[in-house]
């Protein structure tokens, strides 16, 4: 059997944490063959709630877990961190300004960064879950000095993953058969789910779909989806946003198929006009541990105006952090 990866997971006590961890255990992540050491991070007054998840990963009795605890302090816990899942983060509280919640995640951020350089293992990958989480990568990366910062990365593969559900519900279609989907920029209402390059069963889908139902009800629906989830569940998506974390490194370590990409929001290395080191949601193809962005789409107008959109956005955060002195 192969060594064992260790897997850090912040955030473990919360609601995504829990929907995590278990099928992480389960090999569901890495593969049946893969062992796996588990560091579950958290706040000191979440830390006994974490204690309470370890008690049901062991009496889940998991044949590929070699290695379970609770960590409060975040530099024991990335230490030899293989992988590390940054889940948990501030949310917004009553009477809370942007500018507080950013810099409450910037403190969060800038420690995690700093305990990552320390101790993490040199094949590092992460995936930031916590909003705002393109602009907490950042912040994450900017404090890791001696880490490339593109093994920073956040999650949009939900809002994929939200994007190939509702086309394939509108054209009929396995999601199995949907190619070529795109979330570009920011994890947020700005977000924009292209179906420009995508197809279905082998077909273009701005064929099979028309221009108004893309523009009033698709692209909406899937940026709003977390406040639909909101409303009728009574609580934020966790299962699937758990889901989405975990396909999100399956597809970094395993690799994309031919023929297809992922989404994934990386530093850009300024392609697409996106401005250098903003953590954007782009197309990406995965081999050998490595990512890469998918070079010379075509772009419409159509779809410039909204990339540029949530591309701004991604720009405000960012000097809003640089101002508090995050970066
Ligand atoms: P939750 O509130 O149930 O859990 C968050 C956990 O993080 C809590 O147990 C808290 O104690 C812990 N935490 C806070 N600060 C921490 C720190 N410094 N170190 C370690 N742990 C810390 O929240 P939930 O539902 O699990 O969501 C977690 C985050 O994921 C939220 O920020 C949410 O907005 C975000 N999210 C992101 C999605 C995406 O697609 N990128 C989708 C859904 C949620």
């Amino acid at each position: 059997a192969s060594a064992p990866v260790t897997i850090t997971v912040t955030g473990a006590a919360g609601q995504i944490g829990y929907a995590l961890l278990f099928r992480i255990a389960s090999g569901a992540m890495l593969g049946p063959d893969v062992p796996v050491k588990l560091n579950l991070l958290e706040i000191p007054q979440a830390a006994q709630a974490a204690e309470g998840t370890v008690l049901e990963l062991m009496d889940c009795a998991f044949p590929l877990v070699t290695g379970l605890e609770v960590f409060d302090d975040p530099f024991k816990a990335f230490d030899g961190a293989n992988i590390a899942m940054l889940v948990g983060s501030r949310p917004r509280g009553p009477g809370m300004e942007r500018a507080d919640l950013l810099s409450a995640n910037g403190g969060i951020f800038s420690v995690q960064g700093k305990a990552l350089n320390a101790g993490a293992a040199d094949d590092l990958k992460v995936v930031v879950v916590g909003n705002p989480a393109n602009t907490n990568a950042l912040i994450a990366a900017s404090h890791a000095k001696d880490i490339p910062a593109s093994r920073f990365t956040a999650l949009t593969r939900l809002d994929h993953d939200r994007a190939l559900a509702q086309l394939s519900a509108k054209t009929g279609t396995p999601v199995s058969e949907i190619k070529r989907l795109t979330i570009w920029g920011n994890h947020s209402a700005t977000q924009y789910p292209d179906i420009s390059h995508a197809t279905v069963a082998g077909r273009p889908a701005i064929e099979l779909v028309d221009q108004q139902w893309l523009a009033d009800e698709y692209i909406p629906r899937v940026a709003k989806r977390g406040a639909e989830i909101i409303s009728v569940r009574g609580g934020s998506s966790a299962a699937s946003a758990a889901n989405a974390a975990l396909e999100h490194m399956r597809s970094w370590v395993q690799g994309t198929s031919d023929g297809d990409w992922t989404s994934m929001a990386v530093p850009s290395d300024g392609s697409y006009g996106v401005p250098e080191g903003l953590v954007s949601s782009f197309p990406v193809t995965t081999a050998n541990g490595d990512y890469s962005i998918v070079p010379n789409l075509e772009i419409s107008e159509f779809s410039r105006a909204r990339i540029d959109a949530s591309v701004a956005e991604l720009e405000s955060e960012r000097s809003a952090v640089a101002e508090l002195g995050l970066l």
